[in-house]
């Protein structure tokens, strides 16, 4: 029987994701790029910590039909890119929930600044241990977090638990390819110990059988691999230099380029799938 979660489990996850500093360091890069007044559409090439940034988080909420006045909660909300681009651009009413207490204290200074803390709050707690009430959300997403996850099945009868009757369940997340083993580093793990991947068809049938209905299941491996190439070529040119705007690196941190090599060798070798699903409480 799986535990709930160790205390070894989410020390391994936090530090993982650890990056000291990392308000002061987002707000220095801020200053220096003389970004002083932000607005939400400045904020995407640092804050969407998934493949194909921004326009993948549009494209999830359309598939999903967030519309204006729903509660959204995102589990694994990161700095909160997503939750305030379902906040400004969707206008839906977001609660992110993080186990990083530094990524909770960057988003809501994010928030702050692009004037977002009406629609968007962030809480600092592990997702497997957040009390989810029932019946309490319109919509629960995720966005490149289960993998860290190794108790899936908890965490689906707890999202299944806290959605209003037909509420929706969205997820964009990686999955494991026909190869069995991945190359590390990637930006989830830089070792097995928290690389949780489901195998792309036991993950629709776990939702199933949790009592979701499906209504997208969409494999994006070929867009998200065409996208990953394209950002770790252009990485590679001295113009990215030139043109510098605080990006995902910062909160990636000091091996980004070899975490984003290893998602395309690992998505060219069949190692990691990539897939958009939507869901609806049965019922
Ligand atoms: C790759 S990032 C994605 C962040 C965000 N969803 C986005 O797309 O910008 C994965 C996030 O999941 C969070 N995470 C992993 N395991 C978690 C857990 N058990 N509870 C809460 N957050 C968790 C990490 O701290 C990290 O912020």
């Amino acid at each position: 029987m799986k535990r709930k979660i160790s205390d070894a489990h989410q020390k391994a996850v936090i530090d993982h994701y650890t990056r000291s500093g990392l308000e002061s360091l987002v707000e220095r890069a801020y200053e220096q790029a003389n970004m002083h007044h932000l607005a939400h559409e400045d904020t995407a090439p640092l804050d969407e910590f998934h493949i194909r940034g921004r326009t993948a988080t549009r494209e999830l909420a359309e598939l999903a039909g967030l519309k204006s006045g729903m509660t959204v909660l995102d589990l694994g909300c990161g700095i909160g890119g997503p939750a305030r681009t379902l906040a400004a651009e969707y206008g839906c009413f977001v609660t992110g929930v993080d186990i990083m207490k530094e990524y909770c204290r960057t988003a809501a200074m994010l928030t702050e600044r692009v004037g977002l803390q009406d629609r968007v709050s962030f809480h600092c707690r592990d997702m497997m241990t957040h009390p989810f009430e029932q019946g309490e959300f319109d919509a629960v997403w995720t966005i490149h977090t289960i993998m860290n996850i190794e108790n899936k099945e908890l965490l689906f009868n707890n999202i299944h638990r806290t959605l209003k009757p037909s509420g929706v369940f969205s997820l964009y997340e990686i999955c494991a390819g026909g190869s069995p083993e991945q190359v590390y580093p990637v930006p989830w793990a830089n070792d097995p110990s928290i690389n949780f991947l489901a195998d792309i068809n036991s993950l629709r049938k776990m939702l199933i059988e949790t009592g979701f209905d499906e209504i997208q299941w969409i494999d994006v491996t070929g867009v998200s691999l065409n996208w990953y190439e394209k950002q770790v070529a252009r990485r590679r040119t001295k113009t990215e230099k030139a043109a510098f705007k605080p990006g995902v690196d910062l909160v990636m941190g000091e091996t980004t380029r070899e975490k984003m090599e290893n998602v395309v060798r690992n998505m060219r070798e069949n190692r990691i799938r990539v897939v958009q699903g939507v869901f609806r409480k049965a019922g």
